[in-house]
Parts: C-alpha cells; sequence; structure tokens
C-alpha cells in the first residue's frame, strides 16, 4: 500500500503520518529530513547556496539514507542538526534546486518501490508517488501552524520569537508553493483535511476511515 501526505510545514504530517504507519504496519518515510540533510550538508561544508553547481556536487558526492527510521548523512546521525534555525531558513532555497530534486525524487521513488509506504513531504502525491492508493493534503491556518511549532522548540528564548517564527514559515510556504520543480500544490485526487480545529487522533482517525472505505 503507498500512501502520500503533502502539505505545507506545522500542518501536522510528520506526527500523523508516523501514527498512520504504525497502525498499518507500514513504513514512514520523512522526504523533508532529506531535503533538510542535503541542506546541512552545504553548511557544513561552507557552500554558498546560491552556488546550484557546488551543491548539487556535494550532494552527489554525499550519502543520504534512513537506518531505524533515523536520517543519517555519510554515516552520522543528523536528526538533530537538521532542525536547526540556519538549516530552517536554508532549506528552501536548496530545495528548489532543480537537479537536487531530481536526485532526492529518484531515491523517494526507488524506496516506494521496494515497500509499502506512507510518505510525507511536498510533492509526493503529484511527483513521487502519482500512482498512491490514498492521497491526503494536510493544511491548517498559519497561526495555528506557527503555534505548533513554536510549542515544538526546546528552548524558545533562545531561539526566535513566535512572530519572528510565523514569518519565516509563511517565506517557506510561499517558496514551495512557488517554486518551477515539483511545487507543493493539492493533487487532483487527493483528500484534503484542514487540521486546524482537529487533535491529532481525530485526524489519524479520519484518514484511518478513507483507507478502510468508511
Ligand atoms: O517537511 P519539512 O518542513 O521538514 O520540509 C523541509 C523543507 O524541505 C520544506 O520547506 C520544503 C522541502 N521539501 C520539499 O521540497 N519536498 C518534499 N517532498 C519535502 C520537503
Amino acid at each position: 500500500m503507498k500512501i502520500a501526505v503533502d502539505g505545507p510545514a506545522g500542518a501536522g504530517k510528520s506526527t500523523i503520518s508516523k501514527i498512520l504507519a504504525k497502525k498499518l504496519g507500514i513504513n514512514y518515510l520523512d522526504t523533508g529530513a532529506m531535503y533538510r540533510a542535503a541542506t546541512y550538508k552545504t553548511i557544513k561544508e561552507s557552500i554558498d547556496p546560491e552556488n546550484e553547481e557546488a551543491v548539487v556536487k556535494a550532494v552527489e558526492n554525499s550519502d543520504i539514507y534512513f537506518k531505524d527510521n533515523e536520517i543519517y548523512l555519510d554515516g552520522e546521525n543528523v536528526k538533530i542538526q537538521i532542525r536547526s534555525p540556519q538549516v530552517n531558513r536554508l532549506v528552501s532555497v536548496i530545495s528548489k534546486i532543480d537537479e537536487i530534486r531530481k536526485i532526492m525524487v529518484a531515491k523517494q521513488k526507488k524506496i516506494s518501490e521496494s515497500s509499502d509506504v506512507i510518505m510525507d513531504g511536498r510533492d509526493i502525491g503529484t511527483v513521487v508517488m502519482p500512482d498512491a492508493d490514498y492521497k491526503f493534503y494536510l493544511d491548517a491556518s498559519i497561526e495555528i501552524r506557527a503555534k505548533r511549532r513554536f510549542e515544538e522548540m526546546d528552548d524558545k528564548s533562545a531561539m526566535m520569537s513566535f512572530e519572528s517564527l510565523k514569518k519565516e514559515i509563511a517565506k517557506r510556504d510561499e517558496e514551495d508553493k512557488n517554486r518551477k520543480t515539483g511545487p507543493l500544490k493539492v493533487a487532483e485526487d487527493a483528500v484534503v483535511i484542514d487540521t486546524s480545529g482537529l487533535e491529532i487522533d481525530q485526524v489519524v482517525e479520519l484518514m484511518a476511515k478513507k483507507i478502510k472505505g468508511e
């Protein structure tokens, strides 16, 4: 079974997809983590993000993979590093490079061919798994999405204010929606769920019902 989950940052995609994957006994793949790992690589190697050729070369020469559902870059577990404010700021710039998308999409397609999977991202239902059995698009108001991300932060004072976080998420949404290749958009056959007023379990239940055909 293949399930595609797309939507903007903070809509609840990863939390919900993880629970649903467990419930259904299938794998979960966080494609955002792959773009984040590629971004972290460029930061680590001090590559100018505007120098697309250099970025592509660095990513081509790196090993990005999942082990026990955690993300690795060149043998190092980078699950903490990929959530840094620096990566948050840069990831849209790196993920809009055509060649980077080609590399990531090819990896993701390969994974989807080898196992039953629920994948979350921005272009899963439209590009990576256009033939998915079920497609969902999760959305929520910018206010709610920013609030969720703000509450996830460990050390709020050291990170940023709620207002600047909201601005950053809105900017990332715009960049994700307006890029030329694989933009964030609702797949024609996706079920759209506004998670704004819903608890996590309620969204999972809605999706599970849809999958069971209820
Ligand atoms: O899901 P996330 O917030 O961790 O994703 C981080 C960024 O990666 C997001 O701003 C856009 C990019 N991304 C993408 O372009 N395509 C995907 N399938 C997943 C993420």
